[in-house]
C-alpha cells in the first residue's frame, strides 16, 4: 500500500518525539557521540559525510555553505577543510551541548571561517537564498516536522543552489535489510555501555533509523518542498543514501533579469 507524502507527514507529525526530548537525549548523550559515530558504523561515517559534502559542494572552491543539525560538526568542519579558507561556513544546531563541542573542535583547529549558531532547524535565522548550499547529516530523522526542515533549507538557499541530505536509509534488497536490521539491535546496548547514559537515547536513535526508512519517501518530500532535479545516492549497499535537490529559479526574479548569484554570503 502506498501512502501519500501528506499522509506521511500528518502522522508522523502525531507520533514523532518533541524538540525538548530530542534536545535532552542529544544533550545527555554529546560528550562520547564521536566515538560512538565511529564504533557503531565502523568508520564508514566518516566517508559517507565526505561524500554528502562533496554533493554539496559540486567541485567548488569557493562558497557559502549551511551545516543544519550540524551536532558536534563533523559536516560543518570537513567544508570549511575543503574550502581552506575560501568561503564561509555556518554550522547550525538547537542543542548547546552538542555545540559546545563542535566549538572546542573548530577552537583546536583555529577554523576562522566556521561559525556556530543555535538554532531550530524549521526556523532558521538566515534570509532567503543567503547560502550557496545546505546540508543536514543524521539530523533530519530527529527534527519533529521534516517538511518543515527541508522547507527552510530550501528557502536560505540561493536558486541552483544545493540542498543536501544524508540519511539512514531502507536498503531495495532483502539481504541488505537483513543485515542492516542485525546491526541496528546491537546498538541499543553499545551505546548505553560506551555512553553511560541514562536516556534510552540509542534505544531510540536505532528504531528512528529502522522506521524512518520505511516510512519517509524523503524524495518526494524533496520535490514537495520545491527543490528540481532531486537525486539520490545509497552508500554502502543503500544503509544510508545522499539525497540531493536544487532550490528552483523564481520566474518572477528572472523576468526582472536576475542572474542566479554565485556567493552572497562571502
Ligand atoms: C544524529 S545528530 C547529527 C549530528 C551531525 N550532523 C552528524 O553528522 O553527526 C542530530 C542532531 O540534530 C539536532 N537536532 C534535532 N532536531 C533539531 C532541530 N529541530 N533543530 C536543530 N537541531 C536539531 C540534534 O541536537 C543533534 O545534534
Amino acid at each position: 500500500m502506498t501512502v501519500s507524502v501528506d499522509k506521511q507527514l500528518e502522522r508522523a507529525a502525531k507520533e514523532r518525539p518533541k524538540g525538548e526530548e530530542i534536545r535532552t537525549m542529544f544533550s545527555s548523550i554529546a560528550p562520547r557521540y564521536d566515538l560512538l559515530n565511529r564504533l557503531l558504523s565502523g568508520f564508514l561515517d566518516v566517508r559517507w559525510r565526505k561524500r554528502a559534502v562533496a554533493t554539496a559542494l559540486q567541485g567548488r572552491s569557493a562558497a557559502s555553505v549551511l551545516d543544519v543539525c550540524t551536532g558536534t560538526g563533523d559536516v560543518a568542519l570537513q567544508v570549511t577543510k575543503k574550502l581552506s579558507g575560501h568561503g564561509r561556513v555556518v554550522g547550525a544546531d538547537f542543542c548547546p551541548e552538542m555545540l559546545k563541542h563542535a566549538g572546542e573542535k573548530v577552537r583546536n583547529g583555529a577554523h576562522k571561517d566556521l561559525s556556530l549558531v543555535v538554532c531550530d532547524a524549521q526556523s532558521l535565522p538566515f534570509p532567503a537564498h543567503s547560502f550557496d548550499a545546505a546540508l543536514v547529516a543524521f539530523g533530519i530523522r530527529n527534527v519533529s516536522n521534516v517538511e518543515l526542515g527541508i522547507r527552510e533549507m530550501t528557502r536560505v538557499v540561493r536558486p541552483g543552489g544545493r540542498v543536501v541530505v544524508l540519511e539512514f536509509s531502507r536498503p531495495r534488497n532483502p539481504l541488505s535489510r537483513f543485515i542492516t536490521r542485525c546491526a541496528l539491535s546491537f546498538v541499543p546496548l553499545i551505546g548505553r555501555l560506551v555512553s553511560g547514559s541514562s536516556v534510552n537515547a540509542y534505544g531510540y536513535l536505532s528504531s528512528s533509523v529502522a522506521s524512518f526508512g520505511a516510512r519517509f519517501d524523503l524524495v518526494s518530500i524533496m520535490r514537495k518542498c520545491g527543490l528540481t532535479n532531486v537525486r539520490e545516492e545509497p552508500l554502502t549497499l543503500g544503509a544510508v543514501t545522499v539525497f540531493s535537490g536544487e532550490p528552483a529559479f523564481d520566474p518572477e526574479d528572472q523576468s526582472k533579469g536576475s542572474e542566479p548569484r554565485d556567493s552572497r554570503h562571502r
